[in-house]
């Protein structure tokens, strides 16, 4: 089990971004994080991978642990040999790289004599990666970077996957690729931590469910309670007559109060 104990993150000793979050992911999970812009979702996947440190972040209370072992987030390389891959948001490919080198730079961890097993694992998975594996990353369109950034991720062979909003920008047509692969990766025996804007993208595979605002999780359920949920239906999955985006949630919560 990877799970979070009441984080908190600060940036620039001043900045308080996550205040007392805690979730769990079960090996077998696939588990949603949802929340509004600025909620605090990345700096969440930040703290637990290792990376707070390069955007001037610290975690001052709280921490990260699987299966009881704490995890030592003061050093990215250390969190991806205890068992956890991450997509960052903006599917950060290094476009001057081919797709394989690409590739390679999430195999730093990996012994050079199994390499070529691991590539030959994502390729199949991502054929269209094998066609173009010499082609520059910066060459591919959004889905498929993306899938090069799943597929990086995937050379360590996670025992847990974390994405933060891997559906942004795409077309609908990429989002169930995206969406499908999410669950073949699940299937094949990796826990899987979402972070989606995309909230009916993220429920419609999630087994459970998180809400983030201003820092916290503030709802934790199944992610069939979620679904039913009629604030979560207004505000996140844009049933509620007037709701849109998520991305609308603030402006609509308060043409809300202006209405009522
Ligand atoms: N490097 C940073 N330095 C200072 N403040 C930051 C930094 N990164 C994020 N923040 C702030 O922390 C808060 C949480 O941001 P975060 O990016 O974690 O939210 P988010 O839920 O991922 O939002 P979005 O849905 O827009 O991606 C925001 O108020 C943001 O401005
Ligand atoms: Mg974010």
């Amino acid at each position: 089990m990877l799970a979070v104990h009441n984080l908190e993150v600060v940036y620039e000793d001043v900045m308080l971004a996550v205040r007392g979050a805690s979730l769990s992911v079960a090996p077998d999970a696939i588990v949603a994080v949802l929340g509004a812009n600025g909620a605090g979702k990345t700096s969440l996947l930040r703290a637990m991978t290792g990376l707070l440190d390069i955007h001037r972040g610290k975690i001052t209370r709280g921490n990260v642990s699987i299966d009881g072992a704490e995890l030592d987030t003061r050093r990215a390389a250390s969190v991806v040999r205890a068992g956890v891959g991450q997509v960052m948001e903006g599917r950060r490919v290094f476009v001057e790289f081919s797709v394989e080198e690409n590739l390679k730079v999430g195999a730093h961890t990996v012994k050079a004599s199994g390499i070529a097993e691991k590539l030959d694992r994502v390729y199949g998975m991502f054929p269209v990666l094998a066609d173009r594996r010499h082609s520059s990353a910066g060459y591919l369109s959004g889905g498929e970077q993306q899938m090069v950034a799943i597929g990086r991720a995937l050379m360590s062979d996670p025992r847990y996957l974390l994405l933060d909003e891997p559906s942004l920008g795409l077309a609908p047509k990429m989002v169930e690729l995206i969406r499908d692969l999410i669950v073949e990766i699940n299937d094949a025996g990796t826990g899987v931590l979402l972070i989606e804007q995309n909230a009916a993208m993220a429920l419609s595979v999630a087994h459970h469910g998180y809400v983030m605002e201003n820092g916290k999780t503030v709802m934790d359920a199944p992610a069939q309670v979620l679904r039913a949920d009629e604030d979560i239906q207004e505000f996140y999955l844009g049933l509620g007559g007037e709701g849109g985006s998520l991305r609308d949630v603030k402006h609509y919560k308060r043409r809300k109060r202006w209405l009522s």
